[in-house]
């Protein structure tokens, strides 16, 4: 039996009971959330036992258990350091850390205490994940050159998204999701297979920034990033976030041969097209109709759609779970985390200032065209 204890019994944790559930190997042994309704609601709804306080959570469990970090970004390093201190392993949700210092000395803290560290998002070791970065390292599409990543979730500040409500009752945290932003909420979720596939960023050039600041909270973070990263193996990526944008989670791998497509980032069961190039007479095209490519052995569970996600969270802590057990190194491991970390974070805090060249000469909008009426102009 895999035992997993949880600290932040929110939105999420929901969706890792509900993942859990297709575990007959794993259960829950205690959780604990500060907010004492919440946990009341999470610990009746999954049968779960509680704990009063932190220290009692902590104190309950036994020796080197792994604790889930299911809390908001804000506490991760708080919550981690605690755990680790207390003589548990972390597997907290992303992002790892708010800042590269507070990661980094999170996996130092777990090397002198003898723990492990690993971190979300863990959709990388899922079916469609996999099965892309086995198709692009094996040459289905010939040499992979460029890679087009998108994590566009449409015009989220007009989404109903007071009613998107978990399981046990939990609203969605919108207030905290824009505080912390789009970047660092959702980058990991493809960061992860471009780094699984291609191995480390060598160079980010990034910008990010606030398109639609008048219509989210005064603390919202950047609601729009754009970066290009320079991979060790020379491959080159351009991963996109923004809750502006139509949905659009496509991600595409660009070889000699043709183009890899996956369509649905958070779908653990999304089909893996590959789309041969071609020439036909004058014309040089990627054939429409895709080849599915299919993983030749059982993979994993899968996890019926809750919201926009189709995706078993337990493979994260359960890849954890097996890596101690075999005394082995965990996929998702702290230099997995870290490194996915800082990229993360450079395309964050990129801003919309570092490393751009301003322009010198200027020019005015465009005269129009004389050939519409003033009414048009509205839009309708
Ligand atoms: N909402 C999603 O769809 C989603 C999906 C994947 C990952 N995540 C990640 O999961 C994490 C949690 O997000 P969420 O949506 O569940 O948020 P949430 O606000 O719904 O839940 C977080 C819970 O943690 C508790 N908490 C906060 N600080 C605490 C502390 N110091 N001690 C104990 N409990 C504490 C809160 O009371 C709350 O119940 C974040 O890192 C987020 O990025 C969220």
């Amino acid at each position: 039996m895999t035992i997993f204890s949880i600290i932040g019994c929110g939105f999420v944790a929901d969706l890792y009971m509900r993942s859990f559930a297709v575990h007959d190997e794993v259960s829950v042994a205690l959780a604990y959330d500060q907010n004492p309704d919440r946990l009341a609601a999470f610990g009746k709804h999954w049968n779960v036992k509680t704990a009063s306080d932190l220290k009692a959570f902590l104190a309950d469990l036994p020796k080197q258990s792994i604790v889930l970090n299911l809390t908001n970004p804000s506490a991760h390093f708080e919550i981690n350091s605690a755990i680790l201190n207390a003589g548990h392993h972390v597997y907290c949700e992303k992002p790892l850390a708010l800042n590269m210092p507070d990661a980094v000395a999170l996996c130092e803290l777990a090397k002198e205490q003898n723990l492990r560290v690993a971190a979300a998002p863990c959709s990388v070791l899922g079916e469609a994940a996999q099965t892309l970065i086995h198709a692009s390292n094996s040459g289905t599409a010939g040499k992979p050159r460029l890679i087009y990543a998108d994590l566009d979730d449409g015009f989220i500040p007009q989404a109903p998204f007071k009613d998107w409500i978990s399981e046990s009752g939990a609203p969605w945290p919108a207030k905290d999701e824009f505080r912390v932003g789009c970047t660092l909420e959702h980058a990991g979720y493809y960061l992860s297979w471009l780094i699984a596939m291609n191995g480390a960023v060598t160079r980010v050039v990034a910008a990010s920034g606030n398109v639609v600041a008048d219509l989210l909270p005064n603390d919202a973070g950047p609601d729009f990033s754009t970066a290009t990263l320079f991979f060790e193996n020379g491959v080159v990526a351009r991963l996109t976030c923004s809750i502006t944008a139509p949905h659009d989670h496509r991600i595409r791998v660009i070889g000699d041969d043709g183009v890899l497509v996956v369509k649905q980032a958070w779908n653990n069961a999304a089909a893996v097209r590959f789309h041969r190039r071609m020439r036909i007479r004058r014309r040089l095209l990627e054939n429409p109709v895709g080849r599915k490519i299919k993983a030749t052995r059982k993979t994993h569970p899968k996890v019926g759609r809750w919201g926009a996600a189709a995706m078993n969270f337990g493979l994260g802590p359960i890849e954890m779970a097996s890596a101690i057990a075999e005394d082995r190194p965990c996929r998702i491991g702290s230099d997995f985390s870290l490194h996915l970390t800082e990229v993360a974070l450079a395309i964050h805090n990129a801003g919309d200032k570092d490393g751009v060249r301003t322009m010198k000469t200027r020019c005015t909008p465009m005269q129009p065209m004389p050939w519409f009426d003033k009414a048009t102009e509205g839009g309708n």
